[in-house]
């Protein structure tokens, strides 16, 4: 049956989500889902939807949400992008900037599993550049990579941050290749780089309304930079599919830009919170990464990240934990509620103490 697949098909290796286990007794903490149910401002705006609104097409250039993004940040609306997740908003990046033999991306050797399936999938792959002795991304060897860069800030699963300075740096080592900054996990206490734009027309960041927002549900993401980078963006899209963002999504990412509040909050929440789960850890015996965002990554003597996924999976607990052998020991868990966090400190406390 596979006699219909291309060469590219038959040795792609997908990505692999995180599992979204449904259950009320589930503690899920292994797809950094933001810990807080999202602003009440937001859920109102999507229930305040009208009929004529669900039989319409819905806006192919999401303006209203495009010139909410770009008030909030300080930008014009033709330099903001609106793609279905942050995920297709880097894939149309790969797709129109990222899949030729001059343009095959540098991404650090630790990073999100999505690049090289994009890299594979359009053909060009992609160079992985080891990190530093602390699981940092090496900037020296990425400025030294004559083609694009792409990199989470933060990184994942590290959580580790650039400074705003470092990428200007980079920016500056090569002011003709493209620097994607995925700053999917902004808002959780690393400086962002789109102060940058006005000054560097070769700097594309990306968001995602899944994690600062805590909308995953409605797969929201943007891209900001120079106009011809975000027009780029947009004729890929309108190659490929004209209504990526339904009406619903539009409206309820529209307000929760408005919420700035429900913002402020939960962002707070979630940085004590991040600092209490590392507290415990550490007082556990566990060797945790410093991290800028709404999850930690940590590894202890005794056990590699594998066997404490299955362990805390037997008492209802979802963590992330990974094959490939530089992520051995580490498990990355995602920075929950007061007491998901207690549920789980006390597990591994008793999975540590039995032995
Ligand atoms: C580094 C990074 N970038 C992008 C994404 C995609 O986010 P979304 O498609 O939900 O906006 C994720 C999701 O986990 C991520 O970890």
């Amino acid at each position: 049956m596979k006699r219909h697949w291309t060469d590219t098909l038959k040795r792609l290796a997908p990505y692999t989500p995180g599992e979204q286990a449904q259950g009320p007794d589930i503690i899920k903490l292994n797809t950094n889902e933001h810990a807080l149910a999202p602003s009440e401002v937001a859920v109102s705006a999507g229930r305040a939807l009208s009929i004529e609104a669900l039989r319409r097409y819905p806006d192919p250039n999401s303006s209203v949400l495009t010139a909410a993004i770009a008030a909030s940040e300080g930008l014009d609306v033709d330099q903001v992008f609106v793609g279905n997740g942050s995920d297709e908003v880097l894939a149309f990046a790969w797709t129109a900037f990222l899949c030729d033999d001059l343009n095959v991306p540098a991404i650090p050797e630790m990073t999100y599993t999505f690049y090289p399936v994009w890299g594979q999938l359009l053909g060009h792959g992609v160079e992985r550049i080891p990190m530093t002795e602390d699981l940092g991304i090496d900037i020296a060897s990425m400025a030294a990579w004559e083609g694009p860069l792409v990199f989470p800030n933060p990184n994942a699963p590290t959580g580790r941050a650039l400074s705003r300075a470092a990428v200007k740096d980079l920016l500056e080592s090569n002011a003709e290749r493209l620097v994607v900054v995925d700053e999917a996990y902004f808002g959780f206490g690393a400086e962002s780089v789109v102060p940058l734009i006005k000054d560097y027309d070769n700097l594309l960041v990306t968001r995602s309304f899944s994690k600062s927002h805590a909308l995953a549900g409605l797969r929201v993401g943007y891209g900001l930079g120079s106009a011809s980078l975000i027009e780029g963006l947009r004729r890929v899209k309108d190659s490929f599919n004209s209504y990526p963002i339904d009406a619903h999504a539009q409206a309820v990412a529209s307000a929760a830009i408005s919420d700035i509040d429900w913002f402020t909050q939960a962002s707070s929440t979630i940085k004590t919170n991040r600092e209490a789960l590392t507290n415990g850890l550490q007082s556990l015996g566990f060797d945790v990464l410093p991290s800028l965002a709404n999850f930690v990554l940590a590894a202890h003597p005794r056990y590699s990240g594998e066997a404490l996924t299955h362990i805390l999976k037997r008492r209802n607990i979802l963590v992330r934990s990974w094959s490939s052998e530089a992520l051995l020991p580490w498990v990355r868990i995602t920075v929950g509620t007061h007491d998901q966090q207690l549920s789980v400190l006390a597990a591994l406390s008793e999975v540590l103490s039995a032995d």
